[in-house]
């Protein structure tokens, strides 16, 4: 069974190694099954596990990692980062980055989901003390 998808990231299933919107059918396993992905975090290359379905904020935070954030909705941009490679699915209808900004990477990890291993710049990531981040 595959479900429809609007997948954003740069990969060679996406053609130019821009980054850009990919509509696709994927396999549901891929969406449903309890995988987990690593997010990287740079320029710390701190490193923690995303479930899939989970969002690449929420992931982070429970690593004890806190990236910037504000209203945790995609409406903001206070957590507007970089991907640096890996894809994402959003959890809402379209996020609020612009076309030029998506195509030079710019994604939203308040609401980004990874479907693959991921890594982001987000040189404003703070750690918590005392709480591993895998990394
Ligand atoms: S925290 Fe507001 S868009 Fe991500």
């Amino acid at each position: 069974m595959f479900v429809s998808l609007r997948v954003f990231g740069r990969s060679r299933e996406l053609g130019s190694g821009k980054h850009a919107f990919n509509e696709g059918r994927y396999p549901l396993g891929m969406v449903t099954n309890p995988v987990v992905f690593q997010l990287r975090i740079e320029p710390q290359g701190w490193v923690c596990p995303v479930p899939a379905g989970v969002s690449i904020w929420k992931a982070a935070r429970r690593a004890g990692i806190r990236l910037p954030s504000s209203c945790l909705n995609g409406t903001c941009r206070t957590c507007l980062c970089r991907l640096i490679s890996g894809q994402v699915v959003y959890s809402i209808e379209w996020p609020g980055v612009s076309v030029d900004e998506r195509e030079a990477g710019w994604i939203l990890p308040c609401v980004a989901r990874p479907i693959s291993d991921v890594v982001i710049e987000s040189p404003s990531a703070l750690r918590e003390l005392g709480i591993g981040g895998g990394g």
